[in-house]
């Protein structure tokens, strides 16, 4: 049977080794005066950030460039930027980045439209919650591949006062443009690249296992988790590896078409306050929990697990769940993230707080979890992940 389904995905997608030399073409196609965000040094330190303001000169216009985005944004940061952007009268904002960058412009566009702080846009433990009424034109520059924000109409916040970090969906967010030039990936690290690839991973796969997976979603999803599961490694090993780059940066629109359309699980319900209050990297605490999240809902949908085992290399008459979980360790290992909660620094101390925003504001992803999980079972996976 085919889930019902509606698709709506309205992002210019521009992909290819040199593409990176559209940007400026393809913003005046969005406004006249851009504010560009970026994280605090890597845009200028790679060259890209005047490779980019080159070209928007070169077309006549204006820009503006705000470079406070740590990884986790904040809310008081997108506040700052969206004050930027009303105060320059900027027409348009530019992410160019990864995806805390990217995610940023996206939130500082809501704000910036709005003229109200972000966190009021994002439904929260306060009932204040007013729904974004639009946003400025996105324009979307990926520098490595990760968040799938570049496709996607999702933006993940970190409030600073209370340590949640929610993501939120609308459809102004969707980036108008995207550029994904896997030439500019090259530089990236291999603990950077391991990172962001996993994200991959996770958000192709649980889209996959997801039981609202969407028809169409779910045939990207195989090619994607195919993609990473090849190509992660290499491009880990070997950065310059160009044609590795180029299927991650691949993967990686298509896990956004996942993430826009059946949505992430229990996995990332999990890592979202885990990352929110003790400030880890969100794939590194995504590779903490994952084998216990595999082994715990492996039996809601057996045969989309055993697709994994799949491609991780099992025979048919090998797949079952004791080899997956055993095959996803040599993988977590092979990419350097074979890491637990209480390497990352995380206790459980204030255990029933991680649950608690679990449950609250990343209730869609349990929801959608193969095998329905509540407080007792997430405290017995955190635990286990320790
Ligand atoms: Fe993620």
């Amino acid at each position: 049977m085919i889930n019902d389904f509606d698709f709506f995905l309205p992002v210019k997608i521009i992909f290819g080794a040199g593409k990176f030399n559209q940007a400026g073409k393809e913003a005046a196609n969005l406004g006249e005066k851009a504010l560009i965000v970026t994280g605090r040094r890597s845009a200028e330190k790679s060259g890209l950030l005047s490779r980019l303001t080159a070209q928007l000169d070169r077309q006549g216009m204006e820009w503006v460039h705000f470079n406070k985005v740590d990884p986790n944004p904040t809310d008081l940061i997108i506040d700052q930027g969206a004050a930027i952007a009303r105060r320059e009268n900027c027409d348009l904002v530019i992410g160019l980045g990864g995806g805390s960058a990217i995610d940023a412009a996206k939130s500082i566009a809501v704000a910036a439209e709005s003229g109200l702080p972000i966190w009021r846009h994002i439904a929260s433990w306060e009932n204040d919650y007013i729904a974004p009424a639009g946003a400025l034109p996105i324009m979307a520059i990926e520098t490595l591949a990760g968040t799938s924000t570049e496709s996607n109409n999702l933006s993940v916040v970190t409030r600073v006062k209370s340590n949640e970090k929610p993501g939120y969906a609308c459809s102004f967010i969707f980036p108008k443009t995207a550029i994904i030039d896997p030439e500019v990936m090259v530089t990236v690290s291999p603990k950077m690249t391991a990172i962001t690839g996993f994200d991959i991973l996770c958000h192709s796969f649980e889209g996959y296992v997801s039981k609202i997976a969407h028809p169409i979603a779910s045939i990207l999803n195989e090619k994607a988790i195919e993609s990473v599961v090849n190509n992660l490694p290499k491009a880990v090993n070997d950065g310059s590896d160009l044609e590795a780059r180029a299927q991650l940066a691949f993967a990686n629109i298509l896990a956004g078409f996942s993430l826009t359309h059946s949505r992430a699980t229990l996995l990332h319900a999990m890592e979202h306050p885990l990352s929110g209050h003790f400030n880890i990297t969100h794939a590194e605490g995504l590779a903490a929990l994952f084998p216990r999240w595999l082994e715990f809902s492996w039996e809601g949908n057996p045969e989309k697990f055993k697709y994994l085992g799949k491609v991780f290399g099992l025979a048919d008459s090998d797949n079952n769940k004791h080899n997956l979980l055993e095959k996803a360790g040599d993988f977590l290992k092979k990419i350097g993230l074979d890491v637990s909660l209480s390497e990352l620094g995380v206790d459980l101390n204030n255990a029933g707080r991680l649950i608690d925003d679990a449950l609250l504001y990343m209730a869609g992803g349990v929801k959608n979890n193969p095998v329905a999980a509540g407080k007792d079972e997430i405290f017995q996976l955190l635990k286990a992940s320790l």
